[in-house]
């Protein structure tokens, strides 16, 4: 019996102590397979990162980056769009693999044979990736966006209605009408020049305010437009616009990108009562502006989602047109006799101007009102039209975005074929296309204002390769749908300020041309706007009230 206790008592001592024992070695064991996992997943995710995504050898080179891991994305940021014409430059090939760290490849095309392919592949999509940072991007919820592409399962895609929208609103009646409703508003300003002149501290600055209300009135319509009368919602907007690449991160947009953040929830502040009150619907508002505001209504968008969206109108519209027309003036008042021989041929689209012995000067004695046929100039003055291409040329440093959707090979005009693989992004840099000197000669980074007249020598190829490396809207299905707005908008601002202005004091060697940090055409650099200036009528022109018309 006594044996059999003491069996007992030690079984009760023994069990505790392999409990616990059994408990340590578990928890050790526990904690040596944890520590090992870890350290394995670390090295998987360093080599990974290190390594990169694989690359098949019938890919596009690869260009490694000169600084390990990082380096093509410290490129990007500290050369913005030149990064690309520096990888070209030190390697001239026509397209390459560039490996991201952990991510998927990128590959970049320079040829301008190969952009035209890949902008037209019905093998890639535009819309992924630019579709994934619309969240970050303007601040709309990931669900809404879900509905918007038919995700949600309630839903079909967006995408297509929206195309054809662009399709419909930006093009005849449409577009002349949002076309002249912004003209109003600049001959507003250029009729209420008075003898001494407008001075003007900043070009750029002054353009930015006036010719994004001129756009915001065409678009949103006069009385309940959101962008109004003072600068405030408009800064706001170029605020927003400056902060995109920060924005796009979305790494504590509040903190990272403040004024972004801020000026955006301006420009949203601004919009909601818009939508709210529904004056989208109301007759004095662009075609555009309405059938957006069905299409997401019909797809149930809740209004705050609606007016969060929308601040992508007036950024698609202004972006770009605002640092075009900069250039525009700029080059054309500081290229000695330029604006003599742009008078010469935009006269005589003017009917008062046509005189018995020759075209006029100045107007007629007692001429009130001088009208300026937009349609008109592009085919008849190839000058003004040629220097507007070129001006684009130069400020354009757009990045086209396709994702490849399934593997694909594509030819260069050489016969090469390279494989591109389904799921890596494609980016297509304008900028290397618009200022490669074997396309455009040796004088490619400089304003050549004739650069895009008939090319005299009749060379049928060189015409060719130029035509097909001038991509500042981009091409294929998703082609600037508001290419026509943005030229008709210039070239009649133009045609204006030279008959009847003159801009004095723009000073040429304080003009210099930033590059653009998302792929927008290029603004000055600040401080470097070419110093201030004058607008002030000419003689003899001194009481026309200027208007527009189709
Ligand atoms: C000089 C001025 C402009 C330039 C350089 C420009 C350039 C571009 C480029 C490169 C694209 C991308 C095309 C692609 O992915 O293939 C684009 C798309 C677009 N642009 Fe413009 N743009 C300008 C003016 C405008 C204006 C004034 C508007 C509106 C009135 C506008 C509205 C749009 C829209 C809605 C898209 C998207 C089209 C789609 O995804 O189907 N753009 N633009």
């Amino acid at each position: 019996m006594d044996s059999l206790n003491m069996a007992v008592s030690q079984w009760r001592e023994y069990v505790p102590r392999w409990t616990e024992c059994m408990f340590m070695f578990t928890q050790e064991t526990y904690l040596f397979t944890a520590t090992i996992m870890a350290l394995l997943g670390t090295t998987i995710f360093i080599w990974k990162l290190i390594s990169g995504p694989s690359h098949d050898s019938r890919e596009p080179p690869l260009i490694k980056p000169t600084i390990p891991l990082f380096g093509h994305v410290l490129g990007m940021v500290t050369q913005r769009m030149s990064y690309f014409s520096t990888i070209y430059e030190r390697h001239k090939v026509p397209i390459a693999t560039l490996p991201f760290p952990g991510k998927a490849n990128i590959y970049v095309i320079f040829s301008a044979h190969m952009q035209q392919i890949a902008m037209r592949s019905s093998s890639m999509v535009a819309n992924e990736r630019t579709v994934e940072l619309i969240p970050r991007l303007f601040g709309v919820k990931k669900k809404t966006l879900l509905a918007w592409l038919g995700r949600d399962g309630i839903h079909e895609d967006m995408t297509p209605s929206m195309v054809k929208l662009f399709g419909s609103t930006l093009t005849g009646d449409s577009l002349n009408d949002m076309t002249l409703k912004s003209l109003d508003e600049i001959s507003d300003i250029l009729n209420g020049i008075g003898e001494t002149g407008l001075h003007i501290d900043n070009l750029f600055m002054w353009l930015r305010y006036h010719v994004s209300h001129a756009v915001s009135v065409a678009m949103f319509g006069k009385r309940h437009n959101p962008y109004g009368n003072s600068t405030e919602v408009i800064d706001g907007q170029w605020d927003f616009e400056a902060d995109l690449g920060p924005l796009v991160l979305g790494f504590l947009p509040a903190i990272m990108a403040r004024r972004g953040y801020l000026g955006r929830a301006k420009v949203h502040e601004a919009l909601r009562p818009y939508y709210e009150g529904n004056h989208d619907e109301e007759d004095e508002v662009s075609d555009l502006v309405k059938a957006r505001g069905q299409l997401f209504r019909k797809w149930d968008t809740p209004v705050d989602q609606l007016c969060k969206n929308e601040i992508s109108i007036m950024l698609a519209s202004t972006t770009n047109t605002v640092p075009t027309m900069f250039w525009y003036i700029a080059h054309v008042w500081t290229t000695p006799g330029l604006v003599e021989e742009l008078r010469a041929e935009v006269a005589p689209t003017i009917p008062c101007l046509l005189g018995p012995d020759g075209i006029r000067k100045t107007p007629p004695p007692g001429t009130k009102e001088i009208t300026i046929n937009f349609t008109k100039l592009d085919p008849n003055c190839p000058l003004l039209a040629s220097c507007y291409r070129e001006v684009i040329r130069l400020a354009s440093q757009i990045l086209t975005f396709r994702r490849v959707d399934t593997d694909m090979v594509i030819k260069d005009s050489d016969g090469t074929s390279y494989l591109l693989k389904a799921g890596n992004d494609v980016i297509i840099p304008a900028k290397v296309v618009h200022r490669n000197r074997d396309t455009w000669g040796q004088d490619a980074e400089g304003f050549n204002p004739r650069r895009f007249l008939p090319d005299p020598s009749g060379n049928r190829e060189i015409d060719k390769l130029r035509k097909i490396s001038f991509v500042p809207f981009g091409g294929g299905r998703h082609y600037c749908p508001g290419r026509n707005f943005a030229s008709s908008e210039n070239v009649s601002v133009m045609a204006a300020l030279v008959l009847g202005f003159e801009v004095e004091g723009l000073d040429k060697d304080n003009l210099r041309m930033e590059d653009s940090k998302m792929g927008q055409a290029a603004k000055p650099v600040a401080g470097h706007e070419g110093g201030p200036c004058v607008i002030r009528r000419r003689r003899g022109w001194e009481h026309v009230e200027w208007k527009f018309a189709k």
